[in-house]
Parts: C-alpha cells; structure tokens; sequence
C-alpha cells in the first residue's frame, strides 16, 4: 500500500508509516545487546535534519563543500554523457548540492522531473515544493517517503526511454557497512536500465585528524544531532533516557577506516522506554554506537561497485583527494 497526492507537477508517495518507522523495533534490538547500538536512520527526524543541514555548513565539515565544488567543476559533463532528462536522489535531504546538478540538466534543456527520496518525511515535501518554485521549465517534481533499503519499489517508472541519473550523494553510503551496503547498492542496480547511471558520493580515508575534526566541531553541533537521537527514542516511545547524562564521541577507527558516533554515560543511569516496556541499564562510561561513517579509497569503490554489477565511467576529486564523486554504469 503506498499513498500519493497528485497535483499537476508534483507527487509524493509515502510508503505506509507502518513500514517505514522501524523504531520501536530497532531501539528494543539495540538496546538489548551487550554492545548497545541505534540505527542511524533515526538521526533525522525534522530537528536532526536542521541539524544536519547546519553541520553542513560548519568550517570542520569539509564533506559538503568539497562535494559541491567537485559537482560545481563536473555537473556540465555529467550532464553531457548522461543525457539524463531525470534525477533521482536518494536520501536527497535539503538538495542543497543538487540544484548544481539540476541547472546542468536544465541548462541542456532536458530537465523533466526530479524526484527527492527521504526516509525523514519533513524534508521531501519542503524540498519538492522548493525545487518546483526555483525551476519552472521542470515537468514534475516526485517525492518519495521511504526507507531505501526496503522502498526503492515507491520509485516511479522512469518517464520515458531518455536516460536517468540515480544520485546518493553526502557519504550517505558510508552509513552502511557489509552486506548492508551491498544489498543497497544492487538494489539501485536493478533499478537502473543500460542507459542510466549512478552517481554516488563518497567521502575519502584521510588524515584521521581531519576525520575527528569533521565529527567534533567546536560549536557541538554534531553532538546537538547525535544527542537528539535520545529525544526522538524519548518522544516517541514514551522514554525516559537521561539526555543530560550522555556525551557525544566521534573516533576514526583506522583498523575500519570508519569514523563511529557514539553516546557515552557520563555516570550510571537507568531508563525506561514506556511503550517497548523495557528498563535498560548504563553503566558508567558505557558506549552506545549510533553512526558508522565509514570512508573509502578508489579501490574500495571500485569494489564495491563491481560487487553490485556496475562499473566506473569516470571517478571526479577535488585537488586534495577529500572527496570522491563516482559516475557508474550497470556492468556490461
Ligand atoms: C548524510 S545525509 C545526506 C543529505 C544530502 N544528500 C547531502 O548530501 O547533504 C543522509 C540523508 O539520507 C536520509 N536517510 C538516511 N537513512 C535513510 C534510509 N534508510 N532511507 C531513506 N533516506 C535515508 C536522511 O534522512 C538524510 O536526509
């Protein structure tokens, strides 16, 4: 069961509420393990997607602007050897980045629709309606509310034969981890036809001092976001979680290559999270993992993909190898 709105040029598709909001069932598994852990997916309620919309504009995070400059520099030519008429985005957020993209397409007089898939309801309307206000000449913008890794079906049919880019920008990729991973990137094969292309942004390994820098800015916004995992768990499953009493970590784990966002108790706690009907314990000092970031070489990429039936058409960096944008085709 899926619901849409249909206006003239825009469309949302929600996938049921039921589906999508593993929450309840997420927080009961994760915090039952002796190594406590939430699902990063449940970082972006609309608060957690200001937040991270704010982190994208802090001095440490260099991701996002290093991002936007590579797509800046190669948005002409993706347009050019795709000949896409269609963006899709996954987890497209705020499409901050991707009106660099958009005006590429736009420019070559193809842009007919452009679809923003969230997991977090309270950005795919406001971001639909805002990319329908700042280009006219676009056919329809489609929203999707699901959860990519089991929704990708709430996709709408391409609209024509004319090729279509399928974008997972903003590392998003680097949430996942092993089979994970794999299973999300051959779900984005299947959905593509020979003539489309993934676009996909990943962030590089690097000096693990400018890892930890990006995951602990000054200003604690990252820490404001990670912390506000425990309001969503205490708001919507009647918890009780002492927010006060955990702090945010962020390390690089070189063995990994991943930069984890952990939850540390400051001093013993106990909480009840009312609608599970579960107590759960803390000791002192305890970590809770709440985000892997993880980071990636050429090779990884390269890897991964091919794991997943595609090949690489062109890899764009930036000057310091901080961030890498892929071009991928399905494998012939
Ligand atoms: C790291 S942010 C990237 C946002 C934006 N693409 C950018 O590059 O700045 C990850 C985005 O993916 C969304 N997201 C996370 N997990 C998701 C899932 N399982 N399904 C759909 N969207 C998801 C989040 O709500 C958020 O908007």
């Amino acid at each position: 069961m899926r619901a849409t709105s249909t206006g003239q040029r825009l469309d949302i598709t929600r996938a049921p509420l039921a589906e999508r909001s593993t929450l309840a069932e997420d927080v009961r598994d994760g915090l039952t393990r002796p190594f406590k852990e939430l699902v990063p997916k449940h970082l972006y309620d609309a608060r957690g997607c200001e937040l991270f919309d704010e982190i994208c504009t802090l001095e440490e995070y260099y991701p996002t602007r290093t991002e936007r400059a590579i797509l800046t520099a190669a948005a002409a030519d993706i347009s050019d050897r795709t000949g896409a008429i269609e963006l899709v985005e996954l987890g497209a957020g705020s499409a901050s980045k991707t009106r660099v993209l958009l005006d590429a397409i736009d420019a070559d007089g193809r842009l007919e629709r452009y679809v923003p898939f969230d997991i977090a309801e309270a950005v795919v309307r406001p971001t639909a309606l805002a990319i329908l206000g700042e280009y006219p000449e676009l056919g329809q913008v489609h929203g999707v509310v699901g959860d990519f890794i089991s929704d990708l079906d709430l996709i709408p049919e391409p609209a024509t034969a004319a090729p279509r880019i399928l974008a997972l920008l903003g590392s998003t990729i680097g949430n996942f981890v092993g089979v994970e991973r794999a299973a999300l990137l051959s779900g984005i094969t299947s959905l593509l036809r020979p003539q489309d292309r993934l676009l996909l942004g990943t962030d590089l390994v690097k000096d693990p001092a400018v890892l930890e820098a990006a995951y602990n800015d000054r200003r604690g916004v990252t820490a404001a976001f990670n912390l506000n995992l425990l309001e969503v768990i205490n708001r919507e499953l009647d918890g009780d979680l002492p927010v006060e009493n955990f702090e945010h970590v962020a390390r690089f784990e070189s063995d990994l290559d991943w930069v984890e966002m952990r939850l540390r108790a400051r001093a013993p706690c106990q909480a009840r999270i009312g609608a599970l009907n579960l107590e759960v314990d803390f000791v002192a000092g305890e970590e809770m993992r709440t985000e892997i970031s993880a980071k990636f070489t050429p090779a990884r990429i390269e890897d991964n993909l091919a794991a997943a039936g595609l090949e690489i058409e062109r890899i764009y960096t930036d000057a310091g190898d901080l961030f890498a944008l892929t071009l991928a085709r399905p494998a012939a």
